[in-house]
């Protein structure tokens, strides 16, 4: 079965979450950004609970055209519009007595939130064409990794459906938030497909975990998962190498090699930074941070993220250096320990104390 992998300390959170949810059908929203396992969390809540065995129904509700997610949703009579040539049963009736899972929902067409927000009310649905209405029991887990905050203030969504929705908040973690998990979802990704492929595949060279403990994976799991079966199809030896790794992944390594950017290197003697900086390496040094300067025609990117990303591998690297021992860290970075500390929960690198 599948399962959520990793051992740090939001991924604990996140399954203790879903067991202490699993019991009760209150509606759940689960928001995080693409790949970070939205679905995969709504099917354990289903599987852990007393829903297991009943239906789970997935609903893309970005996917279904305007004009037939009504009848997707709710079914529709026979000759009720062109086309309903047969009685249909909707997504809502086919989830009964199960967990219909409402994927990408800020997505739904305002018209068809008000439809949404009067069955959760009433927990009755009615059939497109229909007079009456039918009692439905469901589970209602909605996931999207927009901003469905944003979305009410721009009245793209109804602030009563949301409050409905969201009765209890799940949030996925980013991957780049708990690299600590990164080598073992790296590992059991090379075991399936690995077996999968029938191939003799032992693990991943140091360099190769270098990597990915500092790509930001954008993409989270999922792109983890893709780069791990494209490797694992391309590696001729025995260890998972560089030269399978994707482009977008190697890009920090070598300089940006994305077509879209191009990457300003932060080393002695070019910068301010060789007045601020003890020493630094020689490029092409493993321990060398070179980021790609954005181009702004392909949309806007964040700052502060690129930012949190260049302190979270300060962090590291002090750390390393230490040994973890978090006081000798904040010393070399010229911070107090109160500091360090803060900085480490709050960008999710937080391990045991020291
Ligand atoms: N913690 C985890 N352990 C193991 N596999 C995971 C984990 N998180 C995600 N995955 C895997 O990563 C892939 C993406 O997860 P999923 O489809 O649930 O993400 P999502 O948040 O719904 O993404 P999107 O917003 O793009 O739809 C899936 O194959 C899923 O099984
Ligand atoms: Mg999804």
């Amino acid at each position: 079965m599948r399962q959520i992998l990793g051992d740090s300390l939001p991924i604990k959170n996140l399954i203790a979450m879903i067991h202490k949810v699993a019991g009760n059908k209150t509606n759940i929203l689960v928001i995080g950004e693409s790949g970070t396992g939205k679905e995969l969390v709504a099917r354990m809540i289903h599987d852990a609970g007393p829903m297991k065995g009943k239906p789970f129904v997935p609903v893309n509700c970005g996917a279904i055209p305007e004009t037939l997610i009504e009848s997707e949703m709710f079914g529709h009579k026979k000759g009720s519009f062109t086309g309903a040539i047969s009685d249909k049963v909707g997504l809502f009736e086919a989830a009964s007595g199960g967990t219909l899972f409402l994927d990408e929902v800020g997505e739904l067409p305002l018209s068809m939130q008000v439809k949404m927000l009067r069955s959760l009310q009433e927990k009755t649905i009615r059939r497109v064409g229909a007079n009456e209405d039918i009692k439905v029991d469901v589970r209602i887990i909605a996931a999207t990794n927009r901003d469905l905050e944003a979305g009410v203030k721009a009245g793209t969504f109804r602030e009563d459906l949301y409050y409905r929705l969201n009765v209890i908040l799940i949030k996925t973690p980013p991957l780049r938030e708990r690299h600590g998990d990164i080598e073992i979802l790296a590992n059991a990704f090379l075991k399936k497909f690995a077996e999968r492929q029938k191939k003799e595949l032992i693990g991943l060279t140091p360099e190769v975990l270098e990597i990915f403990r500092t790509h930001a994976w954008p993409g989270n799991v999922r792109e983890l998962e893709n780069t791990i079966e494209r490797a694992v199809t391309l590696e001729t030896g025995t260890m998972i190498s560089i030269g399978v790794l994707p482009p977008a992944v190697t890009v920090a390594f070598d300089g940006g090699a994305r077509s879209n950017f191009t990457s300003v290197e932060i080393t002695a003697g070019q910068n301010k930074l060789s007045s601020i900086l003890p020493s630094v390496q020689g490029p092409g040094s493993m321990k060398e941070i070179r980021l790609p300067l954005p181009d702004f025609k392909n949309g806007p990117m964040n700052l502060d993220e690129v930012l949190a990303e260049v302190e979270r591998q300060y962090l590291k690297h002090a750390l390393e250096y230490t040994g973890g021992v978090k006081k000798k860290a904040a010393d070399l970075l010229g911070m107090t320990f109160r500091s360090i500390r803060y900085r480490l929960a709050k960008l999710g690198m937080d391990t045991n104390e020291e």
